[in-house]
């Protein structure tokens, strides 16, 4: 590809000296220290963006992935450059990767703009980094094919299937209960990661890489090949032939980014009863891409699409029993009827004649549905409106107790996540399996939209056998979680949404079928509480402070208003 000079390979994207020639002697002297002729810089530049990072464990197979993209690249007779990028490791950064998704989004965009790069293959995996990577490849422009590590096969414990992070929540809320103690949980710590790779179920991580594929953004059979398997290897380095063909013939991100790309990901997102946050990530690429995606997309495809996936944290399966059933290209094979077939892919053909060729779910496997016989409902993700989210909110009904569905009780309100960890256990609060848990203050600009969402159950109630509440909040929740928890009300508190209104006592209405959240109190009344309202504070500087200036809301994907065209 070339670049806006017209120029490409080692020549495109020029350092500015002044006179061009210079630039390029001085480009060919540097690139000659390291080995490289005029042969090699003849070929077209395959970058490979490269999110490893120590800190980051889900990707200590990176490594291996990139050396066999940089095989197919080399292969196909183009030449490899692997840049580093920022990594976002979900487990280990503070106070969420969410905070710094657009931070990794731009500097992936920069550096692929400003070097030379016919095209670039983004390796990424855990949560983060795959939308962080599309939303630079949609905003760069450059051809673009996403390859994710792969997630981690399942371990156990005294005879039972772990995996994280579903099994991770659920057996500490059993160590919270009393069932299981201090030893024993130390056991399951050490059993629920055991091996490289991201989490195997179908939260954040999986989901980023099943939707990534049904966009076409990722060749067929990319999303779920374990970490660190021959299947894995195998598809880096197609992905590196590919991506040297697409260096030559280009494609670029955003006429593979169409409206069809967004429904047949949503409509994968619904069949795998995803995460929450693909809803986040997915409207923040559609927009990079030029397209409006609002939360009514969502919920209309949603509404039509069943769930055909049995995988936690919906179902009972982990992303292996999903990659032996054939993957992703089966699932979508089973969709057939509610796609658009027309959809173009980075691979080439379109998604309908991907799939004229693809084999159906294979027979002696129950992970995938059908329409005929689907494994859950439809509506598996549900965008809920009221007068507690003017803006929007979202539910994980797939996720969320029958019971809760339809709800009033009395709120506990938590100002912050620390206010919810400091006090939720405390017994003078008197909180009944009725009420509603509201956290506030935890979203986009409160505090990076963590994914404290999923408050846990106070203990005294968790110990009595409570195992689910109705929780409201403009905070995220992790794609391994599961609850009846409304997540990502907009406009969030901290700027005076009317979350910031509500007090404890106050009645909230929860009602899925009808799409409502609503605050039970007086207008007059929550105009006399807005009066007293007191602006927050901004983060005093660095990004925190650039990013809560600048950060959208939830509904309009968190992007920064600055990078949206
Ligand atoms: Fe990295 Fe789950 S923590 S994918």
């Amino acid at each position: 590809m070339s670049d806006e000079s017209g120029r490409r390979g080692i020549d495109s994207n020029l350092t500015s000296y002044g006179d061009e020639g210079f630039s390029r002697y001085m480009r060919r002297a540097f690139l000659a220290s390291a080995g490289f002729d005029a042969t090699d810089l003849d070929r077209p530049i395959v970058g490979i963006a490269d999110t490893s990072s120590e800190y980051t464990t889900c990707h200590r197979g990176m490594p291996e992935l990139v050396e066999s993209i940089r095989r197919g690249i080399l292969e196909a007779g183009g030449l490899p450059f692997v840049f580093p990028t920022g990594s976002l490791p979900e487990i280990l950064m503070s106070p969420t990767t969410m905070l710094y998704r657009n931070l990794l989004a731009m500097q992936t965009e920069e550096l692929i703009r400003s070097q030379p790069m016919d095209a670039v293959v983004l390796a990424g995996g855990c949560d983060k980094t795959v939308p962080a990577q599309l939303m630079a490849a949609a905003s760069a422009n450059v051809p673009a094919i996403s390859v994710v590590v792969g997630p981690m096969r399942t371990g156990s414990w005294r005879g039972e299937r772990l995996g994280a992070c579903t099994d991770c929540r659920r057996f500490w809320a059993r160590h919270r209960a009393g069932e299981i103690d201090a030893a024993e949980i130390t056991e399951v710590e050490q059993s629920l990661c055991p091996t490289s790779g991201t989490c195997m179920v179908m939260g954040t991580a999986s989901t980023l890489a099943c939707v990534t594929e049904a966009l076409g953004l990722m060749l067929p059979g990319g999303a779920t090949a374990p970490c660190g398997s021959g299947d894995r290897l195998r598809h880096g380095v197609a992905a590196g032939r590919r991506a040297v063909d697409l260096a030559r013939s280009p494609v670029r991100p955003r006429e593979i980014l169409c409206r069809e790309a967004f429904h047949n990901a949503i409509v994968v997102l619904s069949a795998v009863g995803g995460s929450t946050n693909a809803i986040v990530h997915l409207t923040a690429i559609a927009r990079r891409a030029g397209l409006a995606l609002g939360l009514d997309d969502f919920h209309e495809i949603s509404a039509r699409v069943p769930r055909l996936t049995d995988l936690k944290p919906a179902g009972n399966g982990y992303l292996e029993d999903l990659h032996r059933a054939g993957g992703v290209p089966a699932l979508l094979k089973a969709l057939e009827p509610l796609l658009e077939r027309g959809a173009p892919s980075v691979s080439g053909p379109t998604l309908g004649e991907i799939l004229a060729v693809t084999a159906p779910p294979r027979d002696w496997q129950t992970v995938i549905g059908s329409l005929e016989n689907p494994l859950g409902p439809s509506g598996a993700l549900a965008t809920l409106r009221g007068s507690l989210a003017p803006d929007g909110a979202v539910i994980k009904a797939a996720a969320a107790s029958k019971s809760l569905l339809l709800h009033r009780g009395p709120a506990a309100v938590f100002d912050s996540p620390e206010d919810a960890a400091a006090r939720i256990d405390d017994p003078a609060l008197r909180i009944t399996p009725r009420h509603v848990l509201v956290l506030r203050n935890a979203g986009p600009v409160g505090a990076g939209m963590p994914e404290a969402g999923s408050l846990p159950i106070p203990r005294y109630l968790a110990e009595a056998g409570v195992k689910d509440m109705v929780r409201v909040s403009d905070a995220r929740m992790s794609g391994t979680a599961y609850g009846t928890v409304v997540l990502h009300c907009a406009p969030e508190a901290a700027i005076g949404g009317p979350l910031a209104l509500v007090r404890d006592g106050d009645e909230i209405s929860l009602d899925v079928d009808a799409r409502r959240i609503d605050l039970c109190v007086e207008a007059t009344e929550l105009e006399r509480r807005r009066a007293g309202l007191a602006p927050r504070p901004l983060p005093e500087r660095g990004w925190p402070r650039l990013y809560a200036q600048h950060v959208l809301q939830a509904h309009e994907g968190a992007d920064l208003d600055f990078l949206v065209p």
